[in-house]
């Protein structure tokens, strides 16, 4: 069955560009960005990959590992990060596992077979240091991914974790949250929200971003 969010994330161990990985190993205690794309040497995964070396210091910040896969083998992903590191001026400092056994693929449900045979589409999954499934994504092969709208998923559910804070539609750093809806207890929303809120509605009450 396909996870779901809220699941642990499946344990694996890999070979990847920088060698074997134990996931939970690697993972540590830190949150984890998962994706696959489809194969090395093509034009849209060579952009993406590139980005996520350039966004390297955005996930830094957030205590975030990136963690690319392909089911070509590690010598190939050598290659191929030279090329990356050559033509769009990065150091690609993360791994990409090597999954040419499909023992990731499989266990994340990264082939749709009816989309593009045995290769991995572009998934990808936020998981947080308790292991569990935060966000799931999939995208087609010909469609690049937008890293920077996972960095601000990634924002809302650290706040969501610190301050018991939701985020509105289109929300960005620095704007108002809101206060989830499970809290109704006027001491308790006096505490955790010392900047104040605006009710707009019972349901819908607007507070500033704690942390800014
Ligand atoms: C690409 O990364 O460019 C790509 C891969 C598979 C199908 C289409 C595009």
């Amino acid at each position: 069955m396909a996870l779901r969010l809220g699941d642990s994330a499946p344990n694996f161990t890999q070979a990847s560009s920088q060698g074997d990985i134990n996931f939970y190993e690697w993972a540590g205690d830190s949150w984890v960005v998962l994706f696959s794309h489809p194969k090395d040497y093509t034009p849209v995964c060579t952009t993406e990959l590139g980005e996520v070396a350039r966004l390297q210091p955005e996930f830094d910040k957030r205590k975030v590992k990136t963690l690319a896969l392909s089911v070509d083998d590690a010598d190939s992903h050598l290659g191929w990060i030279k090329d990356i590191e050559e033509t769009q001026k990065v150091n690609l400092s993360y791994p990409i596992l090597a999954d040419g056994d499909r023992t990731v693929s499989d266990l994340y449900d990264m082939i749709h077979p009816n989309s593009l045979q045995d290769l991995t589409v572009r998934t990808v999954f936020i998981i947080d240091p308790n292991k569990k499934l935060r966000l799931t994504l999939t995208y087609p092969a010909s469609t690049g991914r937008n890293f920077n709208e996972i960095l601000r998923v990634i924002d809302s559910l650290q706040l969501t974790d610190k301050y018991s804070v939701a985020t509105p539609a289109n929300w960005k750093d620095g704007q108002d949250c809101v206060i989830v809806p499970f809290i109704e207890d006027p001491k308790e929303l006096k505490q955790k929200f010392p900047k104040g809120y605006t009710q707009v509605k019972t349901y819908l009450r607007l507070t500033p971003q704690p942390n800014k």
